[in-house]
Protein backbone atom coordinates (compact mmCIF):
# COMPACT_ATOMS: atom_id res chain seq x y z
CA UNK A 1 0.00 0.00 0.00
CA UNK A 2 1.81 3.15 -0.99
CA UNK A 3 1.36 6.03 1.71
CA UNK A 4 -1.22 8.20 -0.37
CA UNK A 5 -3.87 4.89 -0.44
CA UNK A 6 -3.09 4.38 3.58
CA UNK A 7 -4.10 8.25 4.04
CA UNK A 8 -7.12 7.78 2.05
CA UNK A 9 -8.27 4.44 3.80
CA UNK A 10 -7.94 6.25 7.30
CA UNK A 11 -9.33 8.94 5.93
CA UNK A 12 -12.61 7.12 3.90
CA UNK A 13 -12.65 4.40 6.49
CA UNK A 14 -11.64 6.05 9.56
CA UNK A 15 -8.99 3.44 10.00
CA UNK A 16 -5.93 0.87 8.41
CA UNK A 17 -4.26 -2.03 9.29
CA UNK A 18 -0.86 -2.22 8.30
CA UNK A 19 2.49 -4.49 9.17
CA UNK A 20 5.00 -2.75 10.35
CA UNK A 21 7.67 -5.04 11.98
CA UNK A 22 8.87 -3.91 15.53
CA UNK A 23 12.11 -2.58 16.12
CA UNK A 24 14.61 -4.22 18.39
CA UNK A 25 16.52 -0.91 19.91
CA UNK A 26 13.17 1.49 20.10
CA UNK A 27 9.83 0.14 19.83
CA UNK A 28 8.82 3.64 18.99
CA UNK A 29 10.72 4.12 15.43
CA UNK A 30 8.24 2.18 14.24
CA UNK A 31 5.66 4.72 15.21
CA UNK A 32 7.89 7.64 14.14
CA UNK A 33 8.26 6.07 10.60
CA UNK A 34 4.52 5.27 10.73
CA UNK A 35 3.41 9.13 10.41
CA UNK A 36 6.12 10.30 8.58
CA UNK A 37 4.24 8.09 6.23
CA UNK A 38 1.06 9.61 7.48
CA UNK A 39 2.18 13.25 7.12
CA UNK A 40 1.58 13.41 11.09
CA UNK A 41 2.97 16.27 12.94
CA UNK A 42 4.63 15.64 15.97
CA UNK A 43 2.79 13.15 18.21
CA UNK A 44 0.59 15.02 21.02
CA UNK A 45 1.23 14.33 24.49
CA UNK A 46 -2.87 14.45 26.04
CA UNK A 47 -3.69 17.48 28.95
CA UNK A 48 -3.98 14.80 31.71
CA UNK A 49 -0.45 13.14 31.30
CA UNK A 50 1.14 16.98 31.08
CA UNK A 51 -0.29 17.08 34.89
CA UNK A 52 2.93 16.59 37.38
CA UNK A 53 0.81 15.21 39.93
CA UNK A 54 -1.07 12.44 37.29
CA UNK A 55 2.78 11.64 36.34
CA UNK A 56 3.69 10.96 39.34
CA UNK A 57 0.64 8.38 39.90
CA UNK A 58 0.48 6.88 36.61
CA UNK A 59 4.15 6.94 35.54
CA UNK A 60 2.66 7.34 31.99
CA UNK A 61 3.98 10.63 30.15
CA UNK A 62 4.74 11.92 27.00
CA UNK A 63 2.81 10.67 23.63
CA UNK A 64 4.56 7.57 23.51
CA UNK A 65 2.97 5.01 25.53
CA UNK A 66 3.33 1.29 26.69
CA UNK A 67 0.39 -0.99 27.44
CA UNK A 68 0.25 -1.85 30.16
CA UNK A 69 3.08 0.51 31.08
CA UNK A 70 4.98 -1.75 33.12
CA UNK A 71 4.79 -5.67 31.41
CA UNK A 72 7.19 -6.92 34.42
CA UNK A 73 4.49 -6.93 36.82
CA UNK A 74 2.11 -8.66 34.83
CA UNK A 75 1.46 -12.46 35.64
CA UNK A 76 1.19 -15.15 33.18
CA UNK A 77 -2.06 -16.21 32.54
CA UNK A 78 -3.72 -12.88 33.82
CA UNK A 79 -7.04 -12.16 33.08
CA UNK A 80 -7.70 -8.44 32.05
CA UNK A 81 -11.40 -6.49 32.69
CA UNK A 82 -12.52 -4.75 28.62
CA UNK A 83 -12.44 -1.35 28.53
CA UNK A 84 -15.94 1.13 27.73
CA UNK A 85 -16.03 3.07 24.29
CA UNK A 86 -13.98 6.45 24.69
CA UNK A 87 -12.24 8.51 22.44
CA UNK A 88 -8.43 8.89 23.88
CA UNK A 89 -8.51 12.40 25.45
CA UNK A 90 -9.93 12.41 28.34
CA UNK A 91 -9.27 16.29 29.02
CA UNK A 92 -9.06 17.67 25.40
CA UNK A 93 -12.02 19.16 23.89
CA UNK A 94 -13.62 17.96 20.97
CA UNK A 95 -11.08 17.13 18.06
CA UNK A 96 -8.16 17.50 20.07
CA UNK A 97 -6.71 14.13 19.14
CA UNK A 98 -7.35 13.45 15.99
CA UNK A 99 -5.19 10.05 15.15
CA UNK A 100 -4.23 7.31 17.49
CA UNK A 101 -1.95 4.91 16.72
CA UNK A 102 -1.49 1.28 18.12
CA UNK A 103 0.89 -1.58 17.74
CA UNK A 104 0.77 -4.92 18.93
CA UNK A 105 4.26 -6.35 19.80
CA UNK A 106 3.02 -9.52 21.41
CA UNK A 107 -0.82 -10.57 21.63
CA UNK A 108 -3.11 -11.79 24.13
CA UNK A 109 -3.47 -16.04 24.68
CA UNK A 110 -7.13 -14.69 23.92
CA UNK A 111 -9.28 -12.42 23.64
CA UNK A 112 -7.80 -8.84 23.34
CA UNK A 113 -9.74 -7.38 20.25
CA UNK A 114 -9.94 -3.62 19.98
CA UNK A 115 -13.08 -2.79 18.92
CA UNK A 116 -14.07 0.57 17.06
CA UNK A 117 -17.09 1.75 17.03
CA UNK A 118 -18.05 4.49 14.38
CA UNK A 119 -20.21 6.44 16.10
CA UNK A 120 -19.75 9.62 13.80
CA UNK A 121 -21.61 7.83 11.72
CA UNK A 122 -24.21 7.03 13.98
CA UNK A 123 -24.81 10.38 15.14
CA UNK A 124 -25.39 11.28 11.28
CA UNK A 125 -27.99 8.37 11.28
CA UNK A 126 -29.85 9.47 14.14
CA UNK A 127 -30.07 13.23 13.10
CA UNK A 128 -32.40 11.53 10.06
CA UNK A 129 -34.52 9.79 12.59
CA UNK A 130 -34.64 11.93 15.37
CA UNK A 131 -33.24 15.75 14.93
CA UNK A 132 -34.06 16.92 18.84
CA UNK A 133 -32.30 14.18 20.31
CA UNK A 134 -29.04 14.53 17.76
CA UNK A 135 -29.18 18.29 18.70
CA UNK A 136 -29.11 16.83 22.46
CA UNK A 137 -25.84 15.69 21.99
CA UNK A 138 -24.28 18.98 20.35
CA UNK A 139 -24.65 20.47 24.06
CA UNK A 140 -21.82 22.19 25.23
CA UNK A 141 -22.27 20.73 28.46
CA UNK A 142 -23.33 17.18 27.54
CA UNK A 143 -20.60 15.22 28.13
CA UNK A 144 -18.47 15.30 31.15
CA UNK A 145 -15.25 13.45 31.37
CA UNK A 146 -13.25 13.13 34.35
CA UNK A 147 -10.31 11.38 35.89
CA UNK A 148 -10.43 9.31 38.84
CA UNK A 149 -6.79 10.14 39.82
CA UNK A 150 -6.03 10.86 43.32
CA UNK A 151 -4.47 14.87 42.96
CA UNK A 152 -5.18 17.61 45.60
CA UNK A 153 -7.68 18.98 43.72
CA UNK A 154 -9.32 16.94 41.62
CA UNK A 155 -11.80 19.55 39.51
CA UNK A 156 -9.05 20.30 37.36
CA UNK A 157 -9.15 17.09 36.00
CA UNK A 158 -12.86 17.35 34.48
CA UNK A 159 -13.52 18.59 31.05
CA UNK A 160 -17.48 19.42 30.04
CA UNK A 161 -18.57 19.38 26.62
CA UNK A 162 -20.59 18.45 23.10
CA UNK A 163 -20.89 14.79 22.55
CA UNK A 164 -20.05 15.83 19.04
CA UNK A 165 -19.73 19.17 16.99
CA UNK A 166 -19.08 20.47 13.62
CA UNK A 167 -15.01 21.66 13.54
CA UNK A 168 -13.59 23.13 10.81
CA UNK A 169 -16.78 22.10 8.83
CA UNK A 170 -16.25 18.50 9.71
CA UNK A 171 -18.09 16.17 12.52
CA UNK A 172 -16.12 15.00 15.56
CA UNK A 173 -16.90 13.24 18.26
CA UNK A 174 -15.86 12.73 21.80
CA UNK A 175 -18.59 9.51 22.48
CA UNK A 176 -16.94 8.34 25.55
CA UNK A 177 -19.25 5.83 28.12
CA UNK A 178 -17.55 4.36 30.64
CA UNK A 179 -17.08 5.20 34.30
CA UNK A 180 -15.57 8.45 33.71
CA UNK A 181 -18.10 9.62 32.53
CA UNK A 182 -21.03 11.61 32.94
CA UNK A 183 -24.12 12.44 31.22
CA UNK A 184 -26.51 15.40 31.05
CA UNK A 185 -29.75 13.58 31.37
CA UNK A 186 -31.29 15.25 33.94
CA UNK A 187 -34.49 16.20 32.94
CA UNK A 188 -33.92 15.94 29.10
CA UNK A 189 -35.47 13.08 27.69
CA UNK A 190 -33.93 14.51 24.24
CA UNK A 191 -30.29 13.31 25.83
CA UNK A 192 -31.25 10.28 27.10
CA UNK A 193 -32.99 8.97 23.81
CA UNK A 194 -29.93 9.53 21.77
CA UNK A 195 -28.36 7.24 24.36
CA UNK A 196 -30.49 5.09 24.16
CA UNK A 197 -29.53 4.70 20.32
CA UNK A 198 -25.61 4.87 20.75
CA UNK A 199 -26.01 2.31 23.51
CA UNK A 200 -28.25 0.29 21.81
CA UNK A 201 -29.18 -0.52 17.94
CA UNK A 202 -25.98 2.10 17.27
CA UNK A 203 -23.56 -0.11 18.52
CA UNK A 204 -24.59 -3.18 16.71
CA UNK A 205 -25.11 -1.54 13.50
CA UNK A 206 -21.78 0.83 13.13
CA UNK A 207 -18.96 -1.38 14.98
CA UNK A 208 -16.03 -3.59 14.23
CA UNK A 209 -13.77 -5.52 15.85
CA UNK A 210 -9.60 -5.77 15.40
CA UNK A 211 -7.76 -8.43 16.79
CA UNK A 212 -3.97 -7.49 16.17
CA UNK A 213 -1.00 -10.01 15.37
CA UNK A 214 2.31 -9.02 17.07
CA UNK A 215 3.50 -6.59 14.13
CA UNK A 216 0.32 -5.32 13.30
CA UNK A 217 -0.17 -1.49 13.44
CA UNK A 218 -3.84 0.13 14.10
CA UNK A 219 -4.38 3.59 12.81
CA UNK A 220 -7.55 5.17 13.35
CA UNK A 221 -9.57 8.64 13.34
CA UNK A 222 -10.13 9.23 17.11
CA UNK A 223 -11.67 12.30 16.28
CA UNK A 224 -14.33 10.66 13.93
CA UNK A 225 -14.41 6.31 16.23
CA UNK A 226 -14.86 5.89 19.27
CA UNK A 227 -12.84 2.57 21.00
CA UNK A 228 -12.49 0.21 23.34
CA UNK A 229 -9.93 -2.68 24.91
CA UNK A 230 -11.53 -5.87 24.73
CA UNK A 231 -11.21 -8.35 28.17
CA UNK A 232 -8.19 -10.58 27.35
CA UNK A 233 -6.20 -12.94 29.40
CA UNK A 234 -2.48 -12.93 29.16
CA UNK A 235 -0.29 -16.41 27.88
CA UNK A 236 3.07 -16.88 29.72
CA UNK A 237 4.55 -13.64 28.35
CA UNK A 238 1.85 -10.42 28.98
CA UNK A 239 0.32 -8.96 25.92
CA UNK A 240 2.00 -5.36 25.13
CA UNK A 241 0.72 -2.98 22.90
CA UNK A 242 2.67 1.03 22.28
CA UNK A 243 0.62 3.45 21.26
CA UNK A 244 1.31 6.83 20.12
CA UNK A 245 -1.24 10.36 19.49
CA UNK A 246 -1.56 12.91 16.83
CA UNK A 247 -3.69 16.07 16.97
CA UNK A 248 -3.41 16.03 13.05
CA UNK A 249 -5.02 13.92 10.76
CA UNK A 250 -3.06 11.97 8.12
CA UNK A 251 -2.60 14.21 5.05
CA UNK A 252 -0.54 14.48 1.71
CA UNK A 253 -0.75 17.61 -0.42
CA UNK A 254 -2.05 15.47 -3.54
CA UNK A 255 -4.99 15.13 -1.55
CA UNK A 256 -5.77 19.02 -1.56
CA UNK A 257 -8.21 19.89 -4.08
FE1 LIG B 1 -7.96 4.41 24.15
Amino acid sequence: MTDLELISEVNDRGYAVISAPATADDPFDAHRNVARSLGLADAYTPVLYRDSEVCDVVGQVGPYNEIPRDSSLVLPWSEMPGQQFHVDGLLEPLDGIKTTVLHCLEQAYSGGETELFFSCEAFLKLSAADEDAAMSLLHPAALTRFATIAVSEPTRLRAAGPAFGKVDGELATRFSDGTTELWNTAGNPALQRALDYLRGPALDAHRVRIRLEPGDMLVFRNDRVSHRGCAYQNGVRPRRLTRSMYSSAPYHRALDR
